[in-house]
């Protein structure tokens, strides 16, 4: 594992929420390198405004595992979308998305089959 934490300015938010959508991109990150081991990547970074942009922090969760399969990439932000049987709920990633908006941010992800995935969120900070 590798971490890469940014020094970022204080961002009003939920930290339980903060804390819960970090373990659910974790574990579906671990999840997704079961067995075979990889790399997993968190970073951060603050990205300042310029010329009226608004300043945000990213926050990276990157994995080297088996790539999220094709067929539920258009859904798997919906409630029960799960590969793994059993042992999923298909909760994680719908209360990720839930999280995210709660704080006005966006998501990002790149996947590739056999490679890995990128989820990249970015929030906007907000001091009031
Ligand atoms: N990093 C990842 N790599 C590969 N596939 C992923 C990754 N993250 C999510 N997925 C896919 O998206 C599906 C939905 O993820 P989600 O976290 O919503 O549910 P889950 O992990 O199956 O169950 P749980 O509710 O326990 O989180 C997963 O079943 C998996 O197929
Ligand atoms: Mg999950």
């Amino acid at each position: 594992m590798e971490k890469q934490f940014a020094q970022l300015p204080p961002t009003k938010g939920s930290a339980d929420q903060f804390r819960q959508l970090l373990s659910n991109l974790v574990v579906n990150a671990q999840d997704s390198m079961a067995g075979v081991g990889g790399k997993l990547v968190v970073r951060t970074a603050h990205i300042k405004s310029s010329r009226g942009a608004y300043e945000r922090i990213s926050l990276v969760v990157a994995d080297t595992g088996s790539g999220i399969p094709k067929e539920i990439r258009t859904t798997m932000f919906e409630p029960f979308i799960s590969t793994k049987g059993e042992k999923g709920t298909g909760l994680g990633l719908w209360i990720v998305k839930g999280i995210v908006e709660n704080h006005g941010g966006r998501i990002h992800v790149r996947s590739s089959a056999g490679k890995g995935t990128i989820f990249k969120i970015v929030f906007p900070v907000s001091r009031a």
